[in-house]
């Protein structure tokens, strides 16, 4: 028995001295966010259901008609679609996430230097036409789609979201809407109140949830996004979390990462021809529950169920501009939605977490202290992005059932950094390579275990393998009159 546990210490301080870590592999100087200053002073509220009731419903939906002249109609939008898909094959592929109440399928074009594999990159969504009657999203995001395909290996900008993202574009979220000229869906349901809701419980019954809601959250659980963005019309302003509170009061409600979404939320006014020129919303920004809270909205489910970033941008004043607006719109767009998807390449930290025993890729959590929110890494690459806001220290933590946690800190600069971990599996100590109290612990990774058998086998055998020569030389001595000089 001796023997066994000097041969366990033997091989465990072996183990041992091959854990290392690494982490906060460049820091950069830090630089003082140019978006500071959070808008406190908001006073006007969302106007969006504001209809001029002085004219006849006739007339109105006569007017929706004119407006819609020149837009794109729900199988133009199809065409177009394939037809992007077909001029962009290498680096596009185009898939359904599921249909519409009226049966009208909800196309994705995913864009990316390998469509449809997995890969170690953050993922980036792009929804459209979330309320009928708000078409100037989808019509900007086939532009956006095809100007990307167009720039490829030409533009560092399409090169880097290509080559480094995968960026999925739903164009349309609700072709019934659009079809009918209304916010709602053909069941009469506001879509961006169909989620389920982090305070009240009336959209937690998933059966009376509609297909489109539906589609968009399974679509979630098989696409890890980092970060995403929701386009609306009706006025000019980067909404960011949350957009409900508890109470249903209207104030300024922050979010866990308030300063992180402050910082995506300013990327896109900033780049915008006149967003942040704003004198409603200072920056061009806003926090949801401040502006006015709503329930059930996908923005905040994204962020507290799928670990996804999201903004909720309303693009335009107008809700049907002039179709001939619609190249001015995307010029003025254009760098703002460029610059959002590059973001989770150019900004934030990314790493990937090992175990230090086997080198084997850890989906762990990675969660900064002060910040009351948890990601996971990818399952395949355990590769994690997170964005942050740049300019400040942050201490970055790993943690993953089985392994010790491992934090270090970092100075977040303009760039992107990479904060790799390797972490011990709770048996090895790394510090000193001494056995640690852990046979209490009933876990053993399974080629410790292993380990440990053959060990035993080995020890065993060697013992029987001393016994039988002992017995064999106290025979031959047996044998001996006298011993050989
Ligand atoms: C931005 O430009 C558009 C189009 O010129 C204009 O209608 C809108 O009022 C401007 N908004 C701001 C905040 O300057
Ligand atoms: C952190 O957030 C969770 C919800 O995600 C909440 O239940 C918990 O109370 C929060 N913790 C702190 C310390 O605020
Ligand atoms: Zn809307």
């Amino acid at each position: 028995m001796k023997n066994l546990i000097a041969i366990l210490f033997l091989s465990l301080h072996l183990c041992s001295l091959l854990n290392f870590s690494i982490a906060g592999r460049s820091s950069i100087a830090s630089g003082v966010s140019g978006f500071a200053n959070p808008s406190v002073t908001l006073r006007s509220s969302r106007h969006l259901l504001a209809e001029d009731s002085k004219i006849s419903l006739e007339e109105h939906l006569r007017n929706l008609e004119e407006l819609s002249k020149g837009y794109m109609t729900n199988s133009d939008l199809e065409n177009a679609i394939m037809a992007f898909n077909r001029r962009c094959s290498s680096i596009s592929r185009v898939y359904s996430i599921g249909k519409s109440v009226e049966g009208v399928p909800l196309w994705v074009m995913e864009i990316s230097d390998k469509p449809g594999k997995q890969e170690a990159e953050p993922a980036f969504k792009f929804i459209g036409n979330v309320h009928g009657d708000e078409p100037v999203g989808r019509e900007l995001l086939m532009l956006l789609a095809n100007w990307i395909c167009d720039n490829y290996m030409k533009d560092p900008l399409a090169t880097l979201i290509v080559d480094n993202v995968h960026l999925h574009i739903l164009p349309s979220m609700n072709p019934d809407g659009f079809q009918k000229r209304r916010r709602v869906n053909a069941n009469n349901i506001d879509l961006n109140r169909d989620f389920p809701d982090q305070f009240f419980p009336m959209n937690d019954d998933h059966g009376l949830r509609q297909p489109e809601t539906k589609a968009i959250m399974s679509w979630m659980e098989g696409i890890h996004f980092t970060a995403s963005a929701s386009l609306h019309g009706g006025a000019l302003v980067a909404n960011y979390p949350w957009d409900g509170t508890e109470d249903k009061k209207k104030y300024y409600f922050a979010c866990p990462d308030d300063e992180t979404f402050r910082y995506i939320g300013s990327l896109y006014s900033h780049h915008h021809r006149n967003m942040s020129l704003s004198t409603e919303f200072p920056e061009g920004i806003t926090n949801g529950a401040h502006w006015y809270p709503i329930y059930g909205g996908m923005q905040d489910w994204n962020y507290i169920h799928a670990g996804c970033f999201e903004l909720t941008l309303e693009i335009s004043d107008n809700k049907w501009p002039n179709a001939t607006e619609l190249p001015t719109l995307w010029e003025y767009n254009k760098m703002s939605m460029l610059h959002l998807v590059a973001s989770v390449v150019k900004a934030g930290i990314h790493g990937k977490i090992f175990s230090s025993d086997h080198g084997k890729p850890l989906p762990a959590s990675i969660a900064i202290k002060g910040i009351n929110y948890t990601i996971k890494a990818g399952e395949t690459f355990a590769d994690y992005h997170r964005l942050l806001a740049p300019g400040n220290n942050y201490e970055v933590v790993a943690t993953m059932p089985g392994y010790k946690s491992k934090s270090t800190h970092i100075i977040l600069g303009e760039e992107a950094m990479t904060v790799d971990f390797i972490l011990d599996p709770v048996i090895a100590n790394a510090d000193d390579g001494f056995l640690q109290k852990s046979w209490d612990n009933n876990f053993l990774p399974w080629w410790q275990s292993k380990l440990f058998i053959m060990i035993l086998i080995l020890t065993f055998l060697c013992i029987l393998r001393r016994r039988l020569l002992n017995r064999s030389k106290h025979r031959q001595n047996a044998g001996l009159k006298r011993p050989q000089l």
